[in-house]
């Protein structure tokens, strides 16, 4: 039975997306620039099998259905219209961290769906295809194709591809990330539906779209001369303006918890003590702690006696999405 697994990490975005191009599909209407994390990893196998009457979404050994399942699937329609095949295909996923959290496990899950897929139906598509392939199912997920520090410009009018393109090698800005899970479980509102309705609602939305790509230069910029004060700083502005513009959604949209202001008020108190930390937020209540190597330890430290942080989870820059062998197949 053709089948192909493959690995893939989250990405942390240090300068946010946070809407959709109008009138297009799946485009994003800001640049964003994320740095890949090693340390947490979606592991997925697709199996082209002829006995299925439809795709089979396994995730974490649980069948799903409903909205998740038929995501993979319209992106298993992608590669089968590509391939000419029309085999149905069971789909095992699981992630080492906790899913749908605001942990970003969508990017992990359809970049390592979109080259374990691929794959096994036999194709062999450049990075950029497949980027192009995972960002048809979820923005974020184009950039967790790449390693280290990655770009996603803004289409030009009119394009019906758009690919995450590598801006360094994780080398270029060493950094750990922390991430402070606060709160394990399912979260409110997905990305999607949080940004659908800060597009409709917010009147702070056309303001995050023009500002963002100012935004989006100066991280890129601070990161290709390695320098770790401008990116955490930048990286946590853009991530509150982010928040600021869904608060200020009808109805608001609130991601945070006690617990996730009070590990930003930990960090803030750190800066002030001289250690150098900067905190960003995705669409979920945990906090990912940005801070030096050097200065790993003594952070965690602190941001592990906040209440309310369940636990921390320490990551740094790694690869992109690559594939490895299938058990039972080796
Ligand atoms: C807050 O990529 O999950 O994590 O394209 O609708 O699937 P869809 O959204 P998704 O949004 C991620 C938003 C974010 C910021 C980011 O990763 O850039």
């Amino acid at each position: 039975m053709p089948s192909a697994t493959a690995v893939a990490h989250p990405n942390i975005a240090l300068a946010k997306y946070w809407g959709k191009r109008e009138g297009a599909e799946r485009m994003p209407a800001v640049p964003s620039l994320s740095v890949t994390l090693e340390g947490m990893t979606t592991t997925t196998t697709v199996t082209f099998d002829e006995s299925l009457e439809a795709d089979l979404l396994v995730l974490g050994g649980v069948v799903l259905a409903g909205r998740p399942a038929a995501r993979a699937s319209a992106m298993l329609d992608r590669v089968r219209a590509r391939a000419g095949i029309a085999l149905r295909a069971r789909i095992e996923s699981a992630s080492d961290f906790p899913t749908a959290a605001g942990l970003a496990s969508s990017a992990s899950g359809f970049a390592a769906l979109a080259l374990a897929a691929s794959r096994a139906a036999g194709l062999t598509p450049s990075p950029e295809e497949l980027s192009d392939l995972a960002r048809q199912s979820s923005v974020s997920a184009a950039r967790s194709i790449f390693g280290g520090y990655v770009e996603l410009p803004v289409p030009p009018e009119g394009a019906v591809a758009l690919s995450a393109a590598l801006v360094a090698d994780g080398s270029r800005l060493p950094l750990t990330v922390l991430v402070a899970v606060t709160r394990e479980g399912e979260k409110s509102v997905s990305s999607s539906a949080g940004m659908a309705l800060t597009e409709r609602t917010s009147p702070y939305y056309p303001a995050w779209v023009a500002d963002a790509p100012r935004l989006f230069s100066r991280i890129r910029g601070a990161i290709l001369e390695g320098d770790f004060t401008a990116v955490g700083a930048a990286a946590e502005v853009s991530a509150i303006r982010m928040h600021a513009a869904a608060l200020a959604s009808e109805p608001p949209i609130l991601y945070w918890t006690g617990a996730t202001v009070a590990v930003l008020e930990a960090v803030h108190a750190l800066r002030s003590e001289g250690l150098e930390a900067y905190a960003t937020i995705d669409a979920g209540p945990h906090v990912k702690v940005l801070t030096r190597p050097a200065d790993a330890a003594a952070v965690r430290r602190e941001i592990s006696r906040v209440p309310g942080v369940r636990g921390t989870i320490e990551t740094r820059p790694g690869q992109g999405a690559r594939l490895i062998p299938t058990e039972g197949h080796r």
